[in-house]
């Protein structure tokens, strides 16, 4: 019997340290960009997955975490994690549910974070739906692929086209958020090689075996065929499009 090409997936990306493009570096950089947080900022992560940003964050300042993901798995490697590092008591709460289903308190918290996770709402859908979880003038840090140029190759176009059409520009994202309620306050570009370092490297040689263990089952070969056309075309096209840090505050 075939098997599921989206188990194959998370067999692969649980097997990673992270499960889109970034660094704690990077994290770290955006989080000290924040100008007028509270000493113990309460944290609300979206999309966390193994939670890299959350520990980097729960590392930076005295606050706490909660770190939302659909996936069991992917919490629980952050659970371990944070037991490995001595994150203890109330510091971190995982809450593992859809975002379209979360039953959180609305207006509590400081700062909300996401990385790599908003494009499944999409930009703007997803920031008008997490406004309410934050205080009036909380912090909202997201990250987004984003088109870099107006004048994008047509592979990468393409590509794109079919993969997340509703990508957006700077501009668009810029006016995306102002209509969710959001001030924009600064925006950084994920250097290149963060989409290699914890990302794109540890994945190839995982393809590469996944290739070999489901020889002839076409879907499964098939989403490797995606996986790694979408490397390939970054190698080619990083200038067209990129990750996005967008700094946010919500108005009001
Ligand atoms: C591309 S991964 C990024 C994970 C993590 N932020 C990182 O940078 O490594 C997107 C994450 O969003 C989660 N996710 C996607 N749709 C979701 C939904 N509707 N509700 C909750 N989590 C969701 C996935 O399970 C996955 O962990």
């Amino acid at each position: 019997m075939d098997t599921d090409p989206f188990r194959v997936f998370l067999e692969m990306q649980i097997q990673l340290k992270r499960n889109a493009p970034s660094s704690d570096a990077m994290t770290r950089t955006m989080f000290e960009s924040l100008d007028g947080l509270p000493q113990e900022p309460e944290m609300l992560f979206m999309g966390c997955g193994q939670g890299n940003d959350v520990l980097e964050l729960l590392r930076c300042c005295e606050g706490r975490a909660t770190a939302v993901d659909m996936l069991k798995p992917f919490l629980a490697k952050l659970e371990a994690k944070a037991e490995d590092a001595g994150i203890t008591g109330d510091r971190l709460r995982t809450v593992c549910s859809d975002f379209e289903a979360l039953d959180l308190p609305e207006g509590i918290f400081d700062l909300l974070w996401s990385e790599g996770a908003i494009y499944t709402l999409g930009f703007e859908e997803g920031l008008k739906a997490w406004a309410k979880y934050l205080k009036p003038g909380g912090f909202a840090v997201v990250s987004e692929c984003t088109w870099l140029t107006d004048t994008p190759s047509v592979e990468a176009k393409l590509f794109w086209e079919n993969a997340y059409p509703a990508m957006g520009t700077f501009g668009e994202n810029m006016d995306r958020a102002k209509h969710a309620g959001f001030e924009l306050l600064s925006t950084r570009v994920l250097p290149e090689e963060d989409w290699w370092t914890d990302y794109y490297q540890p994945l190839i040689p995982l393809i590469a075996e996944a290739r070999e263990a489901y020889a002839g089952d076409p879907g499964v070969q098939a989403m490797l065929d995606e996986e790694e056309t979408e490397i390939r075309l970054y190698e080619r096209h990083a200038a067209d499009y990129g990750y996005v840090f967008y700094v946010l505050r919500k108005q009001g």
